[in-house]
């Protein structure tokens, strides 16, 4: 079953076919109209998808050499609520359109499934951990739409924190990609940032905390130079990730665990993780860079398992702006 995946949440404009082979296009326009005002303008949003989804989607039916796919799945949720509706709409319209049946796809659990699109993919269950822009979340997911949260975050999410502090440093919008790459040049242990706790448990996280850390340490008196306020906030976050993973890990003998979302394309976490899986703490699997930032693969994907598995969602499935997988 081939299935096209259309996912419009927040600032990509994304669509791709998956079928039992795999991943047969994989189509993503990042809306470019946000970076001036340093985050996501939701009405920009929705009128950038409005501009740029035919486009998309016709690129990602051409090179997947299709005309019509078997089935169409669309993001319904969470996201914001017009950039929502404009994939939904579109998606449903096709599936109306082509006579195919259509399925609403939640985003984390597009997120939470992406790595089984990898070599080597997790096999149910597995530990997933999910770190974007909007959400941070650790989850065992036992099987195809039963997820258990384990922890996740009181406050912020981990991407919010990375766009926070480039926003106190002036470099711009994504933050994620522009600290990374500065941090690898600074020193981790220049600024001694805490690594806070959740008031909800040893597996859940909390970054407020540590953006406040770095904003006062910014307009203090020994302000260090910025690689090394990027490199130091980064260890701290790293390190709280790969505590409440292993922590996870123990309490429930998990041995495969999947990184995705956003914040899996960061370097010096990749670094840890792989670390420790070489050093046999558990079997990893991490999508490539490209795959874990917002893209219509994990849409078609975590659709095409639900749509094999029998399940139909009808033409009036609405958007969901908070809804929670698998709970
Ligand atoms: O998953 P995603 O594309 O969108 C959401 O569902 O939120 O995640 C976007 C987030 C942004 O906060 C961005 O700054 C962060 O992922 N991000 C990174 C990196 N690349 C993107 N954070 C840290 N290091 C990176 N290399
Ligand atoms: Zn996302």
């Amino acid at each position: 079953m081939n299935v096209l995946g259309i996912e419009t949440s927040c600032d990509e404009t994304a669509a791709s076919v998956v079928g039992a082979a795999g991943v047969l296009s994989d189509v993503v326009h990042t809306q470019a109209v946000h970076a001036r005002y340093l985050g996501v303008v939701p009405e920009l949003a929705s009128r950038a998808h409005v501009d740029k989804l035919t486009a998309v989607t016709r690129a990602a039916l051409a090179d997947a050499g299709l005309e019509r796919p078997d089935a169409v799945a669309a993001t319904a949720g969470p996201g914001l609520i017009g950039a929502l509706l404009v994939g939904l709409s579109f998606g449903k319209a096709l599936a109306l359109g082509w006579g195919v049946p259509f399925v609403g796809v939640n985003h984390l659990e597009g997120h939470l499934l992406s790595p089984m699109l990898e070599q080597d993919p997790p096999a149910f269950p597995f530990l997933g951990l999910v770190v974007s822009g909007g959400h941070t979340a650790l989850y065992l997911a036992r099987e195809l739409g039963v997820y258990e949260v384990l922890g996740e975050t009181a406050d912020d999410a981990a991407g919010e924190a990375f766009d926070e502090v480039a926003r106190m440093l002036d470099l711009g919008y994504p933050g994620g990609p522009v600290v990374d790459r500065l941090a690898a040049t600074g020193d981790p242990e220049a600024v001694a940032f805490p690594r806070p706790r959740s008031p909800h448990g040893p597996l859940g996280f909390s970054f407020s905390g540590l953006k406040t850390a770095v904003r006062q340490h910014l307009h203090g008196p020994d302000r260090a130079a910025t690689e090394d306020v990027c490199a130091s906030f980064q260890a701290a976050v790293i390190d709280v990730l790969v505590d409440r993973l292993q922590r996870a890990v123990v309490q429930t003998g998990a041995t495969q665990v999947a990184l995705a979302g956003g914040v899996a394309a960061n370097d010096g976490l990749r670094n840890r993780l792989s670390a420790l899986a070489s050093e046999g703490a558990f079997s990893l699997t991490m999508p490539p860079r490209s795959r874990c930032t917002d893209n219509g693969a994990m849409i078609a994907h975590a659709g095409r398992l639900r749509l094999v598995a029998g399940q139909r969602d009808s033409l009036s499935f609405g958007a969901s702006p908070t809804w929670q997988p698998g709970v």
